[in-house]
């Protein structure tokens, strides 16, 4: 089961793969961090269809296409905002993965990449949200899907150093 997870360091806007997921707001109309990077980089259409989905609840996700992005799709899930634990914030992190990897194999898609939901300016702690992170994808994989690789993508070398130690 393993050789389907990889970890990699990376700008997740680089990737050739069926669908890169969004860390988003509930707006789904742009931010900084990652969001802001793959709206960039796929261009103002992704925006334009953003704007029909009519944002997304917390651990729920909605796919769009690619557009300019060498990823055929984008699958926008939004994370939780991390205070203190006790506001279901691991759950709903677990609910996030769930939901982009369901939307995913509904789609037929094999190839999906993460980012580090959370971690950034949402403040989720790194190590927890890596062990939700594995455990979760671990758990999905374990029943037939089409999907064949899960990447974690890394942008920083600590990020990349906690996957590995996870995923070895
Ligand atoms: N490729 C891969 N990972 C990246 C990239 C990139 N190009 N850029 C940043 N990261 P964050 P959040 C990593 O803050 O915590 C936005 O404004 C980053 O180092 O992007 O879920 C949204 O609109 C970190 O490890 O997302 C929301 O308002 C991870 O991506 C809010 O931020 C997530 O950091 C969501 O906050």
């Amino acid at each position: 089961m393993n050789t389907l997870l990889k970890t990699i360091q990376a700008d997740i806007t680089t990737l050739d793969v069926d669908a890169i997921v969004n860390a988003a707001n509930s707006s789904l109309l742009g931010g900084g961090g990652v969001d802001g990077a793959i709206h960039r980089a796929a261009g103002s259409e992704l925006l334009a269809e953003c704007r029909t989905l009519n944002g997304c609840r917390t651990g729920e996700a909605k796919m769009t296409k690619g557009y300019r992005l060498k990823a055929r799709h984008v699958i926008h899930t939004v994370g939780p905002i991390w205070n203190g634990g006790r506001n279901k914030e691991p759950e709903l992190l677990r609910a996030c993965y769930e939901n982009s990897l369901k939307l995913a194999a509904a789609n037929g898609l094999k190839s999906i990449a993460f980012p580090c939901i959370s971690t950034g300016v949402y403040c989720f702690p790194a190590d927890l949200a890596a062990e939700i992170a594995v455990e979760t994808v671990r758990a999905f994989l374990a029943t037939p899907t089409s999907i064949e690789s899960v990447i974690f993508c890394c942008f920083g070398r600590e990020d990349l150093a906690r996957y590995q130690a996870l995923i070895v």
